[in-house]
């Protein structure tokens, strides 16, 4: 039997906003209702302790506002082929790290550019930082389908997750040559991402700059948020609207390109900036709109949401996950003679 499997995930350090929905839960969604695979959707706790552990309360918060989020979207957690695990709460993911550690190579591990990247943007990583390439190859193989001939493993992710996935194709292909075939290749599922600039225009939306919409801010803040965006300089410096614009230079175009389905109204409205027969303050005006009626549905389902167990909801996908992963590892014992003499 053949059997298609997709994990993927998120570190729970707090809300979400347009740039994760457009960069990754479309697609998610998209997959979970395409109905060809058992899900499951990923809050990595313990990851998130390698760069915050000095705010653990800071998690236990994130784990239900991430839950909340992804919901909101459109992740359906009443559906049979959908599981929301919890990382830490998976005890044989732990062993299967471990397992894993032994055959990943030091050197391929430190070769790994992501890795590198963030490791030179911190002070003094904590020896479960250098770890999480290794311990993210647990978390994809926990629910590995295990039965060969035809079998999918498909992590969907941006491209900066890329180099972990070879990795992890690495180890295993090494644990398989080593102790016998067992493992399901992954395979990385990089479709049609959307990128969203920052409100400040920066290349990305990022908490720590402060240049996000989140999924859950009020209109008030949004609003802000969109009267602040940058427009085109030659508008500001010289004579305002009556300033041919270029509408690559002004965000808030760029966000209706991102998120108005009004396609029409989008063309109208970069053809009347670079004849300068509209004002910035219509465009952003206009912007409101669109990102309320986009935001209409999700606050919707978020206030549906609101008073149902999540807690409930975690521990049937983490029972999945750990009924999945406990086979497993007792295979992985057996291979590698962890066993009583
Ligand atoms: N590293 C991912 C991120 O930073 C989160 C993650 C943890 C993940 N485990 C995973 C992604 C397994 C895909 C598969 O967003």
């Amino acid at each position: 039997m053949k059997k298609k499997v997709v994990l993927t995930g998120m570190r729970t350090t707090g809300v979400l906003h347009l740039g994760h929905y457009l960069g990754a839960l479309k697609q998610w969604i998209d997959i979970q209702n395409s109905g060809e695979y058992t899900c499951y959707f990923l809050l990595a706790d313990i990851q998130a302790l390698t760069t915050h552990a000095d705010k653990p309360e800071l998690l236990t918060k994130s784990i239900k506002e991430v839950l909340l989020d992804w919901i909101s979207v459109g992740l359906d957690p009443s559906l049979d082929n959908v599981h929301f695990v919890q990382q830490s709460q998976i005890p044989a993911r732990y062993e299967l790290s471990m397992q894993l550690g032994m055959v990943a190579k030091y050197g391929e591990v430190m070769r790994n550019p992501t890795l590198k990247d963030e490791m030179s943007r911190q002070q003094d990583a904590s020896m479960g930082f250098i770890y999480y390439p290794v311990d993210q190859i647990a978390d994809i193989h926990m629910v590995d389908p295990m039965i060969g001939e035809g079998s999918e493993l498909l992590v969907p992710v941006g491209d900066d997750q890329l180099s972990h996935l070879e990795l992890a194709r690495e180890v295993v292909r090494r644990f398989n040559y080593l102790y016998g075939e067992l493992f399901t290749e992954c395979k990385a599922l990089v479709g049609k991402i959307g990128r969203l600039i920052g409100t400040n225009g920066d290349a990305k939306m990022s908490k720590s700059i402060g240049n996000t919409i989140n999924l859950t801010d009020s209109d008030e803040v949004i609003n802000r948020a969109i009267d602040r965006m940058p427009i085109d300089p030659a508008r500001s410096v010289h004579g305002g609207n009556s300033v041919p614009g270029t509408p690559d230079k002004a965000v808030a175009i760029i966000y209706h390109r991102a998120i108005n389905s009004n396609l029409n109204e989008v063309n109208e409205i970069e053809n009347l900036y670079r004849n300068a027969q509209i004002g910035d303050r219509d465009i952003k005006e206009r912007l409101k709109g669109v990102v309320r009626e986009f935001l209409e549905p999700i606050r919707q389902r978020r206030a549906e949401y609101k008073n149902v167990d999540l807690t409930k909801i975690l521990l049937e996908g983490n029972e999945a996950a750990s009924l999945s992963c406990s086979k497993l590892v007792a295979e992985v014992r057996k291979r590698m003679h962890l066993i009583l003499p």
